[in-house]
């Protein structure tokens, strides 16, 4: 069987429908970046709320950089609106910790700021070829900016949990559970699948080309692991055995003292958290969210089990045995709706497991997408006959055993930034990000086919 990937609905639109639907993509990061930006006093979005992340402020005129840099001056060919401010704002020259002390644009001047920028994207947008170059290509570099406006939004939502003081940020609670009796594991059985893509349009240069990779019969988790599951590894000396930990972790474990994912706190009923300002005890059937790799992997360890490989997660997600192509979701390639899965800030939390069966992978592996972004075992590293694309310092420049990969998202990240092949990275230490994991293992002789 030869494998192939779904095409991409982008690729049948005509070129007013790509603007049209490029411009609402556009619209839709721009109110989440209002709404996280302003709900918030001007000293919140000034102020650095950990070390681990930039003052607010900080990543709003980011965007707003990033964008006339890729939108106004490259694509569109048009004058620098603030040529003074490229420095400020490159992630490359300044450190997070350092941004506070930088001559950063206020709030009313940040917000001015990338209004203009996007009044003249919007500009560009209207104008510009939507093709015969790689970088306008059924429109990339404005997909490329959405997702990029996005992940910011995602970054400062993680900031607002950082954040001390009553909640700001409200939304309604996500679906119960909606699925009976799923078997806790799935058996994939051994073959090709294939993994990345080469026609997605707004895929970044990480997920491509699409190839083929041949991958073991395993067994995956159908759910992310839960709160409730994760307490038994607490409660049982999870974090004091170092043999449920690699070496580089127990170092980690002890130097930082850490005990419990980030954010819960031990009391005299059992284990409480805080979220976005909501002090609430654990619920037991949510997934496990700011974990680190180092934590999910010892969980991993204590279970009996392993985190999987990002090729085993891919197929699960992807591979549908039935025609033997990649689809672009689990659910098959229609975008995601709030049956699929729990993306955008829909809601603040992961959902329980079990809380969206229409989103489940033609394998059966549920909450893939959405939820909590899942640790693999994976370093971040390129496909075969990967080329950076539009700069090296999109992804090759964090290439290397350095960074793990996570995989599907969280209930952080909207739908443009996120798919199939959607590769996210990070340090093994990082949890204040929305970073949760499933397991799995090899299969016993009797699984094997
Ligand atoms: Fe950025």
């Amino acid at each position: 069987m030869t494998s192939t990937e779904s095409p991409n609905p982008l690729r049948e639109l005509a070129p007013s429908e790509l603007r049209e639907h490029t411009a609402s993509t556009l619209a839709r990061a721009r109110d989440r970046s209002v709404a996280l930006t302003d709900a918030v006093d001007d000293e919140d979005l000034t102020r650095q709320h950990s070390k681990l992340m930039s003052p607010l402020v900080w990543d709003l005129a980011h965007i707003g950089s990033q964008e006339e840099l890729w939108l106004v001056r490259d694509v569109g060919g048009r004058e620098p609106l603030r040529p003074d401010i490229d420095d400020l704002y490159d992630a490359f020259q300044h450190p997070r910790a350092d941004r506070p002390s930088l001559p950063l644009l206020g709030p009313a001047e940040a917000r001015a700021y990338v209004r203009e920028v996007r009044s003249k994207a919007f500009d560009v947008l209207d104008q510009a070829p939507l093709e015969g170059r790689k970088l306008t290509e059924a429109a990339f570099a404005f997909g490329m900016i959405a997702q990029h406006e996005q992940q910011h939004d995602e970054t400062m939502l993680a900031t607002h949990q950082l954040r001390r003081g009553e909640p700001v940020l409200h939304a309604p609670e996500p679906p119960p559970r909606r699925v009976g009796g799923a078997a806790p594991e799935v058996v994939v059985p051994a073959g090709r699948f294939l993994m990345g893509t080469s026609v997605e349009p707004w895929a970044l240069d990480n997920e491509r080309p699409a190839h083929e990779v041949h991958v073991d019969t395993f067994v995956i988790d159908t759910f992310p692991v839960t709160c409730g599951q994760y307490v038994a590894f607490l409660e049982t000396g999870g974090y004091d055995e170092p043999r449920w930990w690699s070496e580089a972790g127990w170092a980690y474990r002890s130097e930082h003292d850490i005990a419990a994912p980030r954010f819960w706190r031990r009391e005299a009923d059992g284990w409480w958290r805080t979220r976005f300002g909501v002090h609430e005890p654990v619920p037991a059937d949510e997934p496990v969210v700011h974990v680190s790799f180092y934590e999910a992997e010892a969980y991993a360890a204590w279970a009996g089990k392993r985190l999987p490989t990002e090729a085993e997660w891919e197929k699960a997600a992807r591979h549908d045995p039935a025609t033997g192509r990649s689809l672009r979701y689990p659910w098959g390639d229609e975008e995601p709706t709030a049956e699929h899965a729990n993306l955008g800030q829909r809601h603040l939390r992961p959902a329980v497991i079990g809380a969206y069966p229409a989103g489940a992978s033609p394998l059966g592996v549920h909450q893939l997408i959405g939820d909590v972004w899942e640790w693999t075992s994976s370093d971040f590293g390129g496909y075969p006959g990967f080329t950076a694309f539009p700069y090296r310092e999109y992804s090759e420049v964090f290439f290397g055993p350095g960074y793990k990969v996570l995989r599907g998202g969280s209930f952080g990240t909207d739908a443009v930034a996120i798919r199939g092949t959607f590769r996210n990275w990070d340090y093994p230490i990082r949890r204040q990000i929305f970073s949760g994991f499933r397991c799995a293992r090899d299969p016993r002789p009797d699984e094997r086919a």
